[in-house]
């Protein structure tokens, strides 16, 4: 088993999405091992995005992730679940985001794209043990 860090973001939760959100990875096979409605601190958003600290877009990014609760999830699957999030959350711009994904088919706007997912085997780990440092 493998497992991933996910998020539906605070656009997700205000809009009501997060049922739907869920729907389609439980759809696809995937199973939650872990779940909590968060309100994010500026502090745990700057370390989850700490990639991105010298982006133009940081502060914006901070403002956004922290502005209302957030759906915070460990997502379990097969080998490279984190792929299978990506596959299924589609581009970061909705605007190209193929239709039948989850920012494809439900978002429009860049900064409002609803899910975050890990990006790899690595960023998965470290973002699972900063977001659920108890979890098995
Ligand atoms: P996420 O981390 O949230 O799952 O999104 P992602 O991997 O698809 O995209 P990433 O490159 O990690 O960017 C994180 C979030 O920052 C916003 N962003 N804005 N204005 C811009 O050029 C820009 N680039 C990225 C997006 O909201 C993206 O989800
Ligand atoms: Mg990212």
């Amino acid at each position: 088993m493998d497992r991933t860090l996910v998020i539906v973001k605070p656009d997700g939760v205000e809009r009501r999405l997060t049922g739907e959100i869920i729907a389609r990875l439980e759809r696809k096979g995937l199973s939650i091992a872990a779940a909590e409605l968060r309100t994010i601190s500026r502090e745990v958003a700057e370390a989850h995005y700490g990639e991105h600290a010298d982006k133009p877009f940081f502060g914006e990014l901070v403002d956004f992730i922290t502005r209302s609760p957030a759906m915070v999830m460990v997502i379990e699957g097969p080998q490279d679940t984190y792929k299978v999030v990506r596959n299924l959350m589609g581009a970061t711009n909705p605007k190209d985001a193929a239709p039948g994904t989850i920012r494809g088919d439900l978002a429009i706007d860049m900064g409002e794209n609803l899910i975050h997912g890990s990006d790899s085997p690595e960023s998965a780990e470290q973002e699972i043990s900063l977001w659920f440092p108890g979890l098995a």
